[in-house]
């Protein structure tokens, strides 16, 4: 009986200009575009097997057998390589998040992302990273940033034709860049981007404001990008994103990623500024705060930031790349 099986590895992505809305919530098509910067430190690991004689699916993620409602997810986002193969057999999906799981670390940016190349070189599809990029979003918007690396821009597309929307690569991030990661909370975080992001667009008063703040923020980040003027991207990033929180405090009923230890992050990261330091914050639906600097700065930063945070909690990532192919695990 044949197997068709393949691993992958890819990173997770924090973007700079965040998206934040989907204009279609099934087809995960998004009101703006958006601009990431791709991580090494962390990424996911995940290897597939197809085999004809299989009937149903099973996922393990992180050495654990998932329960029917995640294996369900998979399976479905599986069916897209499914249907292009046009064969109906039945997969294993084995995974492992090099990521804290839902921290709002984007680890299902690098988990769909590494799936979807698994799927396509298992099953010998040889479809293009574009192609890649638009079936990765399906499984979260921002995997779809994830099959490159360094600055990566997802475009919005057209209406509800989903081959419109697809990431492709902005710059490379080859330059003195890091982030530093404050990992404030390993816990779950309390309300999923998929459902805050719905909850936003429908209750908040100022969500008609954020296709033109995204809009200036793009148009602004992009020859800071070119330039590789840290300064200019930090403070664009770093607005862009409390503009990002500001929409969801101003849901209704609100809804909060900060937690005191974040807002004691955002604290020590202005007071590096003020020490001369070039470091600048970004958060996503979670707790954690990521704080964009210098490579060559990124250690002492970490150890200012160890003065309130214990050193295991801060971790260092240069920018990383796209997704690469590993051998099989036997
Ligand atoms: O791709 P999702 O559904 O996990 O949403 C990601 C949302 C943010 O991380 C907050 C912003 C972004 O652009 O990555």
């Amino acid at each position: 009986m044949p197997s068709y099986q393949a691993r992958y590895q890819a990173h997770t992505n924090i973007a700079l200009v965040k998206y934040w809305g989907k204009r279609n919530a099934n087809l995960i098509l998004p009101v703006t575009p958006s601009l990431s910067l791709t991580l090494e430190a962390f990424y996911t690991q995940t290897q597939v097997e197809f085999k004809p004689d299989w009937q149903e699916d099973r996922f393990v993620l992180n050495h654990q057998l998932q329960d029917e409602e995640a294996t369900a997810r998979i399976s479905q986002f599986v069916d897209h390589f499914r249907r292009q193969a046009d064969i109906g057999y039945g997969v294993q999906v084995t995974s492992q998040n090099f990521v804290p799981t839902a921290a709002g670390l984007a680890s299902s940016a690098s988990a769909y992302a590494a799936l979807a190349c698994a799927c396509n070189e298992a099953l010998n599809l040889n479809l293009s990273q574009r192609k890649l990029s638009i079936i990765a979003r399906q499984g979260s918007g921002s995997a779809s940033r994830s099959l490159y690396g360094g600055f990566v821009e997802w475009v919005a597309g057209e209406g509800d034709q989903s081959e419109t929307s697809y990431s492709q690569p902005f710059a490379p991030a080859d330059w003195d860049l890091a982030m530093v990661v404050i990992v404030v909370n390993h816990k779950a975080k309390k309300f999923s981007s998929r459902w805050a992001m719905d909850h936003t667009i429908k209750t908040s008063p100022f969500y008609s404001q954020w296709p033109d703040q995204v809009a200036r923020d793009l148009e602004a980040i992009k020859p800071a990008i070119l330039q590789k003027d840290l300064k200019a991207i930090g403070e664009i990033a770093e607005h862009n994103a409390m503009a990002m929180h500001a929409l969801a405090l101003s849901a209704k009923p609100s809804i909060c990623y900060m937690q005191g230890e974040s807002l004691a992050a955002i604290d020590q990261v202005q007071k590096l500024r003020q020490d001369g330091f070039l470091a600048y914050y970004t958060m996503d639906a979670g707790p954690n705060v990521k704080v964009l600097c210098p490579y060559s700065q990124a250690e002492a930063i970490r150890q200012r930031l160890s003065r309130i945070f214990p050193l295991d909690q801060l971790i260092i990532s240069r920018p990383g790349p796209g997704p690469s192919r590993l051998e099989v695990d036997a």
